[in-house]
């Protein structure tokens, strides 16, 4: 029952209630705002988003970049996506595509960076995720990602046991990181919400 109810509204958003929650998800625009000053996209930026949920970051960051690409398991994600950014989508400016984050349908070195809002924590193999999204981002390539802390907060005391979050200690996390190619430049946790700042070398 609860883990139906974590599925539906935070892991694998679907259904109404689902869509409700995404099509404008005001808790979440202080991260996409961290993550967009974090990243400073320029208009020849090819940016690649994962897990975008209801696509309202994508949407920021198509005011600026030139292409875009977006991934998400959830149907009912990619198509709220999808209509929030159809102009864009219409034009071929962006993709978006239904899948899975551990296998990225694109070609290596496709985008210059990537970003990752809220999500992270529900990744099962992070390794996986860490390493393709290095695959695809060319040289250089920034990622930023905002998850949640391992250290005690009121966030973590909220939502990590009964939405089952996936948390790492900064050591850990930076020792996937370097694994999977990146140098982490910086590291900012407010309140228990993580802003991962990493390069590809
Ligand atoms: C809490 S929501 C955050 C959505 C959006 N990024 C935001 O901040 O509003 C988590 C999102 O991650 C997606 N997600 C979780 N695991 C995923 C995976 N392995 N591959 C692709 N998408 C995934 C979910 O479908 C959901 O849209």
């Amino acid at each position: 029952m609860l883990e139906k109810f974590r599925d539906i509204t935070a892991r694998k958003p679907s259904g109404w209630l689902g869509k409700r929650l995404y099509e404008d998800p005001k808790a979440h625009r202080e991260s996409f705002r961290l993550i967009l000053e974090k990243l400073d996209l320029k208009s020849d930026d090819s940016y690649l988003e994962v897990a975008c949920g209801g696509g309202v970051l994508l949407e920021m960051a198509l005011k600026i970049v030139s292409r875009a690409a977006a991934i998400d398991h959830s149907a009912d994600m990619v198509e709220l996506t999808m209509e929030r950014n159809k102009a864009a989508v219409k034009s071929g400016v962006a993709e978006v595509v239904e899948g899975n984050a551990e296998s990225l349908p694109w070609p290596d070195e496709s985008f210059s960076c990537a970003a990752c809002a809220n999500a992270f924590f529900f990744i099962e193999h992070p390794e996986l995720v860490l390493s393709e999204i290095s695959r695809v981002l060319e040289p250089k390539g920034r990622l930023v990602f905002t998850t949640c802390s391992g250290e005690s907060s009121l966030i973590a005391i909220l939502f990590k046991r009964p939405y089952n979050l996936k948390t790492y200690p900064d050591e850990q996390m930076q020792r996937m990181l370097y694994s999977a190619g990146f140098s982490v430049a910086e590291v900012n946790t407010v309140s228990g919400i993580q802003v991962w700042v990493a390069q590809k070398a």
